[in-house]
């Protein structure tokens, strides 16, 4: 574990919320994450959702919008500040619980979750920490549930974070999850970043 140097990674998103900077919003047309409701609505018509690192929780809004209840976590204040706001402007602020909080510390119920979002978070987590980000995800997880996973490819041009390949994703994942669905972006991207994104299905109980 290295919770030093994830520490640092937390601390430079919260300078990046009060400088006004979040270039992962302005990604443009997502078909994944579309995708990723359809498949939601048709399994968990009302489903219990955590957005992972949900930032200014423009998915968690979108979600809740779907039918769904959200819980958004970010580690950013500035970030759920901007959120709780957001929520209350779209008239949504009953059905979305954001709050301060961390990744690998969820203070959730177990098996609590019919799905989770992590669109932008785990290229974060550093690989020292990844077993406990499983660990974390797996315990509020309920068996069968649905996640919605974008990570940056190894075509990402900029920007701090972990780089991955489809396959490394399924090694990693595949372990806890079955890939039900796996796209990127197109190439070149006009976007800020390049994402693979993924649509899983937990397999295992919490261990
Ligand atoms: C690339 S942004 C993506 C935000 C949001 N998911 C979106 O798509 O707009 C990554 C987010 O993860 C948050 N974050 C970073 N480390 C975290 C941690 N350990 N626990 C919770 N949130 C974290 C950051 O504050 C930031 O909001």
């Amino acid at each position: 574990m290295d919770l030093e140097r994830q520490k640092q990674i937390k601390e430079h998103f919260e300078g990046m919320y009060q400088a006004g900077e979040k270039p992962w919003v302005k990604h443009g047309a997502e078909p994944a994450l579309d995708d990723f409701f359809r498949v939601l609505s048709q399994k968990y018509p009302k489903a219990k959702i955590l957005d992972i690192g949900c930032g200014d929780g423009w998915i968690s809004i979108r979600a809740v919008k779907e039918g769904n209840v959200v819980w958004g976590i970010d580690s950013s204040e500035t970030a759920i500040e901007e959120a709780k706001e957001a929520a209350k402007a779209a008239g949504v602020a009953n059905t979305i619980h954001f709050q301060v909080g961390d990744a690998l510390n969820l203070p959730y119920e177990k098996e609590f979750f019919e799905a989770a979002i992590d669109r932008g978070l785990f290229h974060h987590i550093l690989p020292a920490n990844r077993t406990l980000y499983f660990q974390n995800i797996l315990k509020v997880l309920k068996p069968k549930s649905l996640v919605y996973l974008s990570v940056f490819s190894t075509k990402n041009p900029e920007g701090i974070g972990e780089r991955f390949t489809p396959e490394l994703i399924k090694e990693l994942f595949g372990q806890y999850f079955r890939i039900l669905s796996a796209s990127q972006d197109p190439y070149p991207t006009l976007a800020p970043a390049h994402l693979l994104h993924f649509i899983l299905e937990r397999t295992q109980n919490s261990k």
